[in-house]
């Protein structure tokens, strides 16, 4: 086989957080063909912690492919008890059976052989095909469109035809052939432990500095699926300083994403809210140092105001910082009224005047 160095930046990088940070998984030792499949039957529509335990009761009571051929569907379908979706447990059985007596216990070694088996798609195919017979197919299932669709920042929806599309052709472009079934494996597991779907901690991320999404703050926004449209929860903390003349300092919003352009003042996103520590954090990059008294603006019975845009709710609270002088860039009051702003902050200052200031 021609080997192919893929997209070495992606893949590289992929195989060497894989080294480090893969979970020592009871079917990662072998390339037993039966074994394998049945790992990847076992996990599709199922985590590992909870596929694990069945995978080794399977692999105990049938520890070759004739032996679950050879058991009662009944008795498969109690083994697979309280992992969902029985239909590929009988999907399991039937190809055991083909398996064993039609194709004299060999699975087939070629993808299209596996793909023709029952209950075996085309992720499992790839799966098989490439972890036991090194066969250059690049695996492609959810979290595989949501590691490509964020480190390549795509925003084309996954969902639809050509989308598909793209997103196969780029899979086989990146791909490793030379090491395809651990490259394989390492995408899924990066996309199982830190490319997760929600909250990924990409300050923590060894891919971080050549993330598409990340530069582009599209983190939460990839991939792109059109058939639904998700509306995502962001929690602002808007730091309002004030000092004794009555001054406050907004800043440019820079970067991608919304209100890019507009002013706002010192921004916490997060969703718990902001320690002390945090808030005089937060106001000495934006102040200087100087001690303040903080409060939180309360409003409809303490909880947060919810902006809603169309594919964003903005749960905000504004906490007003009584400090010390403020820097010459501050601006009095009635200043900051020339700048543009979000109509989140415009509604905040209008009430403010009447309340806080
Ligand atoms: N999910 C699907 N296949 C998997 C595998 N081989 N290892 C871990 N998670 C998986």
């Amino acid at each position: 086989m021609q080997a192919s160095p893929g997209h070495p930046d992606f893949s590289d990088r992929i195989l060497e957080w894989y080294r480090i940070h893969k979970r020592e998984l009871p079917w990662r030792g072998t390339r037993d063909p039966y074994r394998v499949w049945l790992s990847e039957i076992i996990l599709q529509q199922t985590r590992v912690a909870q596929g694990t335990p069945y995978y080794l009761s399977f692999c105990e009571r049938f520890p070759t492919v004739a032996d679950l051929a050879d058991a009662s569907e009944e008795e498969v379908l109690k083994l697979w008890q309280g992992l969902g979706y029985y239909s590929r447990a009988r999907n399991l059985h039937a190809t055991a059976k083909t398996v064993a007596f039609e194709m004299d216990g060999q699975f087939p070694d070629s993808y299209e052989g596996l793909r023709a088996l029952r209950g075996v798609g085309p992720y499992t195919a790839a799966a098989i095909a490439s972890i036991c017979f090194d066969l250059p197919h690049p695996v492609v299932d959810g979290n595989v469109y949501r590691v490509l669709g964020r480190y390549f920042d795509i925003p084309l929806p996954m969902d639809t035809g050509p989308g598909r599309r793209y997103f196969d052709t780029l899979a086989r472009e990146v791909m490793d052939s030379s090491r395809i079934g651990t490259y394989n494996q390492a995408l899924m597991e990066f996309g199982a432990l830190q490319c997760v779907p929600t909250n990924p901690d990409c300050g923590n991320c060894p891919l971080g500095d050549s993330c598409g999404a990340r530069a582009s703050g599209t983190v939460a926004d990839r991939p792109v699926k059109q058939g639904r449209t998700t509306v995502r929860k962001r929690y602002f903390h808007y730091i309002v300083p004030l000092d004794a003349s009555l001054r406050t300092i907004l800043s440019r919003r820079d970067g991608p994403g919304i209100w890019r352009g507009l002013y706002e003042f010192p921004l916490l996103e997060q969703q718990q809210d902001p320690t002390r520590e945090e808030i005089d954090r937060l106001l000495r990059e934006h102040c200087g140092p100087g001690p303040a008294e903080v409060h939180r603006t309360v409003r409809f019975n303490d909880s947060p105001l919810v902006h809603k845009l169309s594919h964003q709710h903005l749960y905000t609270t504004f906490w007003i910082a009584h400090t010390g002088p403020l820097p010459d860039h501050a601006l009095a009051l009635p200043e900051t009224e020339r700048l543009p702003v979000p109509v989140l902050i415009s509604d905040f200052m209008d009430t403010a005047k009447n309340s806080y200031f």
